[in-house]
């Protein structure tokens, strides 16, 4: 059986991260993290903070905090509300760890010993004002592909090409904003990918069938554009140093590595942090070094937002091919467009839109999650809207799921008391219940399989909904009066689909699927996958078994509610370009 290898892109340090982020990358891993391991799979999640660069840098300045203590504090506080959101992680480590810092400097010379890095002198923006170069986001200006005007050194957000400092137009200094600026010449280091271009191209080809077209068409954008080669250092003071022993000068003058060259290696490296946190884990490199092969192979599962694409589709597999160690390689890239907030962007640098902090100030994790996956970006951006959002949590969640749950079960126990009444052999109608469950779960579990995570949440409605409809077919209220044996059917066979219910959503809402699972008095809590047989049959809860009623699982949005949170965070769209 293959071993199920997770990551999702790293989130960066400097601030706590909005909806949109959570969407793009922590919760659809998570989702299908937690559907692998209720199926028996073994799965290794992995994320961490991304703690170098300017990003780093620069809100440390603006936190008026050495850097090293802002990356420790601001790292406790991503990881705490990521603990809020149930994000079920294997380890969420650290990309400034001891662990990361030794596997990069190892890839560097072994890239280095195969001939795929070279030294160069290089012309660099340099700022007279602050004194210093100023790479990557250190300078902001106009992109010279999209017009964008608050394009950074590194990158367009806008139209997500790659950018190199020098390329700005009207460039200024993201620390002082000023423009007095000049070029000097400094010595970097180059990562060669126009030599390792055409064995990315071939891996590309070979890997890229099941790849969302989201991912696959950024991946092959870029490579038809041509594989610059890159400079993958910096004049920072904080990052993995340039290793002495291979480039003394370089690292005497204090280089350090570029973000994006560290930030993919620490994968490993927080696969490594996790080892070394228990010794139970001290096989860690099976996850990751010759793992294709042999009886539990890894098949290696990415997430990220689209302007992550090509740097862990042809930037990170270049330097993983460039080692010449046999390192895992993705095999499926799922991609996210962007989650808009009413029609404008989500900024982290602008708090524009909802912040996971705050949405967790607001509501329960649950609500969020599902809200997120049901509307998630997958073939376009898509905007969060407050009205979406409340109608989605007032129709799916408290009406389909929420009050089935509860009407089912206070009705039961006001008139058969505490424990799962009887009511004698399935008839028809839970015959044919049983097939059209099965026939959703399989639908539901081939979108989990292929990561269609909007498809997914539409089939789990659709089992949801299922329930009502059979509760509305059977009327329990009404067969009490005139056969309660048959009403004790009908409850028995609702609180079986409950039971389900609180198995199979798990993924999406595993706070409430576990409240719900806990007002049975089965012999343990065992969110263990339902097969098709048990969907079929609607009998693991037997008659007999004691039960409570949970409390209400999902509270309406109220109107005024609605209007509130449109007041507070504001329901407009933003002005384009703002
Ligand atoms: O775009 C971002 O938010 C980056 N911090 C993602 C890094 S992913 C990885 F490669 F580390
Ligand atoms: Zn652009």
């Amino acid at each position: 059986m293959a071993r199920h290898l997770i990551t999702s892109a790293l989130p960066y340090i400097n601030g706590i991260k909005h909806l949109g982020n959570m969407v793009g990358s922590m919760l659809p891993a998570d989702v299908y993290a937690r559907y692998l391991r209720q199926r028996g799979h073994e799965v290794l999640y992995i994320c961490a903070t991304d703690e170098h660069g300017t990003p780093a840098e620069l809100a440390a300045k603006e936190a008026g905090l050495p850097v090293d203590v802002f990356c420790a504090q601001a790292h406790d506080a991503q990881k705490a509300v990521y603990d809020g959101f149930a994000l079920a992680f294997d380890h969420f480590g650290r990309s400034s760890s001891a662990q990361n810092r030794d596997i990069t400097q190892h890839f560097a010379r072994k890239l280095h010993e195969n001939g795929f890095i070279e030294e160069r002198a290089i012309r660099q923006v340099y700022s007279l004002a602050d004194e210093r170069f100023l790479p990557d986001r250190y300078i902001v200006g106009t992109c010279p592909h999209c017009g964008y005007d608050k394009a950074r050194g590194d990158q367009c957000e806008n139209c997500t090409r790659v950018l190199d400092p020098t390329d700005l137009i009207d460039a200024r200094s993201a620390i002082s904003g000023s423009s007095a600026l000049e070029v000097r010449e400094t010595k970097h280091l180059f990562l060669l990918q126009s030599k390792l271009a055409g064995e990315v191209e071939a891996w590309i080809d070979a890997n890229s069938a099941e790849w969302p077209t989201l991912a696959s068409s950024i991946a092959r954008k870029w490579l038809t554009e041509g594989l610059q080669d890159r400079s993958i250092t910096r004049d920072l003071d904080w990052g993995v140093p340039v290793p002495a022993d291979t480039w003394p000068e370089l690292a005497a003058e204090g280089k350090v590595f570029y973000v994006w060259f560290d930030a993919p290696i620490e994968y490993i490296g927080s696969t490594r942090e996790w080892a070394d946190q228990d010794p139970a884990h001290r096989d860690w490199k099976s996850w990751w070094y010759e793992a294709d092969g042999g009886e539990h192979p890894v098949r290696y599962t990415e997430f990220m937002a689209k302007d992550n694409v090509p740097f862990h589709t042809v930037m990170f597999p270049a330097t993983q091919i460039g080692t010449r160690e046999p390192w895992k390689r993705v095999d499926h890239v799922k991609a996210f467009n962007w989650l808009n907030y009413y029609g404008g962007k989500f900024s982290t640098s602008q708090r524009r839109g909802i912040f996971t902090d705050a949405a967790l100030e607001l509501l329960p994790a649950d609500y969020w999650r599902y809200f997120l996956m049901a509307n998630a970006p997958e073939s376009d951006d898509t905007s969060f809207t407050w009205e979406l959002f409340a109608s989605s949590v007032n129709k799916d969640l408290a009406d389909t799921l929420g009050n089935f749950v509860n009407r089912v079960l206070s009705f039961s126990r006001k008139r058969f008391g505490d424990q799962v009444p009887d009511g004698g052999p399935a008839g028809e109608a839970e015959t044919r219940l049983g097939e059209q469950i099965a026939g959703l779960l399989a639908e539901y579990e081939g979108h989990l399989e292929t990561l269609q995570f909007r498809k997914a949440a539409q089939a789990l409605r659709a089992l949801w909904s299922a329930g009502n409809s059979y509760l509305e077919e059977k009327a329990p209220w009404m067969q009490i009066k005139a056969d309660p044996e048959a009403a004790a059917l009908t409850l028995r066979t609702a609180m079986n689909l409950i039971h389900l219910y609180a198995v199979v959503s798990e993924p999406f809402i595993p706070t409430s699927a576990r409240a719900v699972r806990a007002a049975f008095a089965l012999p343990a809590d065992d969110a263990t996958w339902v097969t098709a047989e048990e969907a079929r049959a609607l009998a693991f809860v037997p008659a007999g078994t004691a039960f409570t009623v949970p409390p209400v699982l999902f509270a309406k949005i109220t109107d005024e509610e609605l209007a509130g949170y449109v007041e507070r965070f504001g329901g407009e769209p933003a002005a384009a370009g703002a």
